[in-house]
């Protein structure tokens, strides 16, 4: 029988840790529970919040009306050829996964390592670190309905995943649950270098042929020297996109400033990094209140303990103005801002 709690604080279900109440709460452990929930019209009609980590977004506000926590578990594993399909349910922790599957020797996560957040979440903003996107290791998810009570497989092309973006966040929004996400890994370990602090730090180590544990032992120590850990300081990742411009413009904004940190982004287009941006505005390491940037990592908006989600908002919206003055460019916040 699911069981609908009233005023629930989401302190512990939102990374950021910031307080907010949820006027009603239930926890779905099961895909079963999503089709028992939604048979009842009033919660079609609530305004709903579904939760997985809780690791990217802000709550500004206490929630009026349903959040909805994903909390299905379970992994299964099938070997074909070289081929490696893993399939875990919505609610399992990110890092989890990467374990069981670093631990089995299946390649593919592992540059993902320790990236906070939950498995159903995942496919929502095309999660990437160090060189890896989600869309290269997934193969497909499940997805409930809320309108017609019924459960779609989406395939990788489905989802239209892009730089943070996919079909989750754009023409589909608030209309499918992920409840479990299938990935295409293989036995052969093909691993990926391609970001320079992995291979450095692997010289570092002496190790001159990785093996996938390595590499995500030393994803795992990058994430740890650069990024808060939001267990013990509220967080949400990067707060922004790393803002992709036209060329013309790019060309504008490197004439003033050589050093720009860039990458190219496809034809025309070339990516700016956010951090450095936000870091020439002076705004690294900065303590505002409660709040401010992370000491390693600008993009980063932390809460130092007792802010409130509109303190961090405020926060991103002076800096958001900052950086356009400076460079002219826009950024974009990355977290879902949850009014
Ligand atoms: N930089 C600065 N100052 C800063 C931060 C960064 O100058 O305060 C410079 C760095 O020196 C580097 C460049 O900016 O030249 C890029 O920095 P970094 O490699 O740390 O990565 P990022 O672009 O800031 C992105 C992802 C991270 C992911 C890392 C590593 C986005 C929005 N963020 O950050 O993802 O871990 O690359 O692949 O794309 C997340 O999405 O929550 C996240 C943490």
């Amino acid at each position: 029988m699911l069981q609908i709690e009233q005023n629930v604080s989401l302190k512990n279900f939102n990374t950021f840790g910031v307080e907010a109440l949820a006027k009603y709460f239930v926890e779905i452990n099961h895909e079963d529970d999503l089709v028992e929930l939604f048979m009842d019209p009033q919660w079609k009609q609530e305004r709903l919040l579904v939760v997985g980590g809780g690791s990217n977004m802000l709550l500004l506000n206490d929630f009026d009306g349903l959040v909805l926590h994903v909390n299905i578990r379970g992994f299964e594993h099938r070997i074909e050829h070289n081929n490696v399909y893993v399939e875990a349910g919505g609610g399992e922790v990110w890092n989890d996964l990467v374990n069981f599957c670093v631990a089995r020797e299946y390649a593919g996560l592992e540059n993902l390592s320790l990236i906070p957040g939950s498995v159903g979440a995942s496919p929502i903003q095309n999660i990437g670190a160090y060189g890896v996107e989600l869309k290269d290791v997934f193969h497909s998810c499940c997805a409930f309905e809320i309108a017609t009570g019924t459960f779609k497989t989406f395939t990788n092309t489905d989802c239209k995943f892009g730089y943070r973006e996919s079909v989750f966040k754009n023409e589909l929004k608030g209309q499918y649950i992920i409840v479990s996400v299938k990935f295409l890994l293989s036995l052969i370990a093909n691993v990926n270098l391609r970001y320079g602090a992995i291979e450095q730090e692997l010289t570092n180590r002496g190790i001159t042929a990785p093996t996938i544990k390595d590499v995500s032992q030393v994803v795992s120590h990058i994430r740890v020297s650069k990024l808060p850990d939001p267990s013990t300081i509220g967080n949400a990742g990067s707060f922004f996109k790393n803002p992709v411009i036209t060329q013309a413009e790019f060309e504008t904004v490197h004439a003033k400033f050589p050093d720009i940190v860039n990458y190219p982004a496809g034809d025309g287009y070339v990516k700016l990094a956010a951090g450095w941006l936000i870091e020439q505005c002076g705004w690294k390491g900065k303590i505002i209140g409660n709040t401010g940037t992370w000491k390693n990592q600008a993009l980063v908006l932390v809460n130092h303990g007792g802010a409130t989600g509109r303190e961090v908002y405020n926060l991103s919206s002076q800096i958001i103005d900052s950086v356009y003055t400076k460079f002219g460019v826009t950024l974009q916040r990355e977290v879902n801002i949850i009014n």
